[in-house]
């Protein structure tokens, strides 16, 4: 395809990092590829003007010429002509695109809520009830189903953050108070790696979200499953795990559906060990990675609202670690 042309050509250098799971060279549904010919026509053309004055400018240092040939038509026709031409075309062309990107084809969209934190994600599906009937609640990571356009509807909590999952749409600003919109379409199933897209402290760098794409029947499965509360612990030392959790104090900010814990200032836990990773993105999801982070978040995420757990008893730390991971 052309697109494929213009990458080798023009960005040999970006195709290098074309591959991987955020990557907006490499998009996986309509409205992200949108987005994609966008870039590359202002970029190629862009590139063509640039050359075009640089020549222009480097005739008139080199060959030094007396009167620039047919100066009044060059003045009229470039100064004028060419760039009201040129920038309303492009206008026009970009209107068309952004009206495209909101626009789901007549399919009633999946809807999704997601509230930005310093610096973590929280994710409500308003139209899915949990066992118990609330509103289904999960953390840093989306499930959408394949083909189906998602209406993403974000804010934020504290300061303004913006969500941007490059493979899949547009990058949309959170903004407290405020809710913005934005049209998800995730055409092939995968995982992609989504990103807080503007400065919103300390740990911005580690405000990351995963965006799972799945075929409409696996998202069915999930959502069955996510709905359920947590298992009952398989064996004693996940109960032990629960204990410590519960005693510990965990519940007053997170919650775990089944339990007594129903925190809401923290990430939701019910499922916490289905995710890919821990913290928004910063650590691998996996015991010892749990433990350490509770024992040390605030060296890890210095100033994020997880206090560190230092006085923990290392059997308790890691019967915690080990019962969170079993809530699949
Ligand atoms: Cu949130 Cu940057």
């Amino acid at each position: 395809k052309w697109r494929g042309a213009a990458l080798a050509g023009g960005m040999g250098l970006l195709a290098a990092c074309e591959r991987g799971p955020q990557s907006a060279l490499h998009p996986a549904g309509r409205n992200a590829e949108a987005i994609l010919d966008l870039t590359l026509i202002l970029v190629a053309g862009g590139g063509v003007i640039f050359l075009f004055v640089m020549a222009l400018a480097g005739y008139a240092v080199i060959a030094r010429p007396e009167r620039f040939p047919g100066s009044r038509a060059w003045i009229i026709g470039g100064g004028l002509v060419f760039p009201i031409v040129t920038l309303t075309a492009l206008q026009v062309y970009e209107f068309a695109v952004a009206r495209q990107l909101s626009d789901t084809g007549g399919v009633e969209p999946l809807r999704i809520e997601v509230t930005g934190y310093m610096w973590w994600w929280e994710v409500r599906y308003p139209d899915v009830r949990v066992e118990g009937g609330e509103v289904l609640r999960i953390a840093n990571r989306l499930v959408i189903p394949a083909g189906r356009p998602v209406e993403v509807v974000v804010t934020a909590a504290d300061v303004i953050h913006s969500f941007w999952v490059p493979s899949l749409g547009g990058k949309m600003d959170m903004i407290p108070g405020h809710e913005n919109r934005l049209i998800l379409v995730g055409e092939r199933s995968g995982t992609y790696r989504g990103q807080c897209a503007e400065y919103c402290g300390a740990q911005h760098a580690l405000m990351a979200f995963d965006v799972v794409v799945e075929p409409p029947d696996r998202f069915e499965e999930w959502l069955a499953a996510e709905r359920r509360p947590a298992a009952e612990p398989a064996g004693p030392q996940q109960a032990a795990g629960r204990d410590a959790f519960l005693r510990a104090g965990c519940g007053s900010c997170h919650t775990v559906r089944g339990t007594s814990a129903n925190g809401a200032a923290g990430p939701d836990l019910t499922h916490v060990g289905g995710r890919d990773a821990l913290a928004a993105g910063t650590l691998p999801n996996t015991p010892e990675a749990l433990a350490g982070w509770i024992a040390g978040a605030q060296h890890i995420k210095p100033e994020n609202r997880m206090p560190s757990f230092p006085i923990l008893g290392g059997d308790d730390l890691h019967a915690i670690a080990v019962w969170l991971e079993s809530l699949k």
